[in-house]
């Protein structure tokens, strides 16, 4: 099929390539020209794993061809995805629509055949059935141009696995939905012939489906994180209580990880946009959880800065504090709402002299936060450091000897901020070791 993919940033660049290793001829559309020049020479301007390669592969066979204009786009593809950003407001809690609304107006006074347009960004529920109407208000065609809602689920690091096998896929249609569907079937064909179970639906639930994921998957995190501030209260350790609450297959284990708490461009942004949606609807009182589970996450960082001044003599001005990850979560370079980030600026703030390490994100770390220092490799940052603060999990860092880093620090105190290194072998080699939810 011939398929276009509108916005290629995370979700766009990742779904272009994995629709032309699903088969499809495909055009994606930036309006950033440089962002197109790269990708057209086949080089990814962000980091994820695995799809560099994808993107190399589909640009030689020809299969996967990028542009700038939209009139091509509306030419070229019988079903054209909609794959750009909804942040959060400047100012406010409310995602910014002026993007999607954006690949509307641009898109349909050139859809002159019938076409299928999908949206997969995460919405705030309604935002579908206006957007339809509005398309079908603008496209020459009317009516033969529909529009559909596909949410999209992938989680960074993971973004190719999670696109060619993702957990389910969801099609939100309008009361026409039958041609739509049958596209969607078409174009999603050998995903679905891989056992992936597929859920049709109306627009406001496909669009809510998404937020309430997130809206799940960002509770759990601060549901341990909460208890964790309760194990701290308390002598307990919550990655014992984890483990024993992950038994309980009810429960289960995953997003069960108490530490620093959940950023990225995903989680934090749309918990707040969803419960400003509620609120607008008159279902706010619904979603009133929501802004504690956001306010648990963020009083993570505040007391990871706690401890920092707690270990280093209750006076952060001055002292040499080494920062281990910049990237919200490992794997991935992105620092959008990085919680490691955060608490170096704010340590910065405070007067320490922070040396940042990260494996992937040290150039958007530095553009960033330029006042940060920033080192070469975890070693280099600890040099002389009072305090070593682990905040962004990579498996870069479980493998450094904390013997011989013993031999380079100037006091050996470290805080676990995600729980993943091992405080036996740390103690025994000489550290006093602190984490979050730990004794
Ligand atoms: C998330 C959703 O998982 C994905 O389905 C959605 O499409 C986009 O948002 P992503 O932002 O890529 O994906 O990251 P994810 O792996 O979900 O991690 C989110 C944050 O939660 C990270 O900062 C991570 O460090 C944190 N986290 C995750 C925890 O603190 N504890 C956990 O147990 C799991």
């Amino acid at each position: 099929m011939r398929v276009t993919v509108i916005g290629t940033g995370y979700l766009g660049a990742t779904h272009a390539a994995c629709m032309a290793e699903l088969g499809h001829e495909v055009l994606g559309l930036d309006v950033d020209p440089d962002r197109i020049a790269a990708l057209a020479a086949g080089r990814l301007p962000f980091y994820e794993p695995g799809l560099d390669e994808l993107i190399t592969t589909h640009v030689a066979s020809g299969r996967l061809r990028f542009t700038t204009s939209y009139a091509e786009v509306a030419a070229f593809g019988e079903i054209h995805f909609s794959c750009v950003g909804t942040p959060q407001q400047p100012g406010a809690q409310a995602a910014d629509l002026r993007y999607v609304e954006a690949v509307i107006d641009s898109l349909a006074p050139h859809l002159e055949r019938p076409a299928l347009v999908v949206g997969k960004s995460t919405v705030p529920v309604g935002t579908a059935e206006r957007l339809a109407r509005r398309l079908v208000e603008l496209a020459p065609v009317g009516a033969e141009a529909r529009l559909a809602w596909n949410p999209e689920f992938l989680r960074e690091g993971f973004a190719v696995e999670d696109t060619l096998r993702p957990d389910r896929l969801v099609l939100g249609l309008d009361r026409t939905g039958g041609p739509a569907e049958e596209l969607l079937r078409r174009v999603y064909a050998a995903v679905l012939d891989a056992g992936v179970p597929l859920v049709t639906t109306d627009f406001p639930t496909a669009e809510l489906v998404k937020t309430a994921a997130n809206a799940f998957l960002a509770t759990k995190i601060s549901f341990i994180n909460a208890m964790a501030e309760v194990c701290e209260a308390s002598g307990a350790d919550v990655t014992l209580l984890a483990q024993a609450l992950s038994h309980d297959t009810r429960i289960g284990g995953r997003f069960l990880s108490a530490g620093l708490g959940f950023g990225g461009g995903c989680l934090p942004k749309d918990i707040r946009a969803f419960a400003a949606r509620a609120e607008e609807i008159g279902a706010g009182q619904a979603l009133g959880f929501l802004r504690e589970v956001d306010a648990i996450n963020l009083r993570r960082r505040e007391r990871t800065v706690e401890l920092a001044r707690e270990l280093t003599g209750g006076e952060l001005a001055g002292r040499r504090i080494a920062v281990w990850g910049a990237a919200f979560k490992p794997n991935s370079d992105d620092i959008r709402d990085s919680p490691a980030l955060d608490v170096a600026a704010r340590l910065h703030r405070e007067g320490a002299d922070v040396t940042v390490y990260d494996p992937q994100a040290l150039d958007n770390a530095r553009k960033a936060h330029p006042a940060l220092g920033f080192a070469a490799s975890a070693v280099d940052a600890a040099t002389d450091a009072d305090l070593v603060l682990h905040l962004t999990e990579w498996a870069e860092f479980r493998t450094v000897d904390p013997a011989e880093l013993a031999r380079v620090v100037a006091r050996p105190c470290v805080v676990d901020g995600r729980n993943a290194l091992d405080p036996d072998v740390w103690r025994a080699a000489g550290w006093t070791y602190r984490a979050l939810g730990r004794p």
